[in-house]
């Protein structure tokens, strides 16, 4: 199974692909099948700004797109110009994309380099959800 560091380290490197011309935010994300392979993903903005998509849900996109079905955890890492300064929590509609997809405890990892982070399950990002 891929490290969760390994993981982190994957959304790092997505990060450089982000196409944020508008806010300068960059974010990447890294998502972990249960078959194990990862996808990964970044944010993509658009003029019209309400058509921006999230690193988070790209990386969801391409892997339901391949086929996937099951999931294991995501490795988030976000910051202005690139510059990671914190972690980078997935805004709300992430975290509902990852409900639909996600188990309770499913990991949520926020990356502050290649080497720490730190861990959530779902269920804490995203108490008392919708789901039917
Ligand atoms: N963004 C993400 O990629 N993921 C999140 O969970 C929160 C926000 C992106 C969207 C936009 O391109 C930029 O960050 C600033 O909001």
């Amino acid at each position: 199974m891929t490290e969760y560091k390994e993981l982190c380290a994957l959304a790092i490197k997505a990060m450089e692909r982000s196409y944020s011309p508008y806010s300068n935010f960059r974010v990447g994300a890294a998502l972990l099948s249960a078959s194990g392979k990862v996808y990964t993903g970044c944010n993509v903005e658009n003029a019209a700004y309400g058509e921006c998509i999230c690193a988070e849900r790209t990386a969801f996109v391409k892997a339901i797109s391949e086929g996937e079905k099951e999931f294991v955890a995501i490795a988030i890492v976000g910051g202005k110009d690139g510059k990671i300064s914190g972690i980078c929590p997935p805004c709300g509609a992430c975290r509902q994309v990852m409900n639909e997809f996600c188990p309770k405890d499913f990991d949520v990892l926020l990356a502050k380099d290649e080497f720490s982070f730190e861990r959530f399950a779902l269920s804490e990002l995203l108490p008392c959800s919708f789901k039917f």
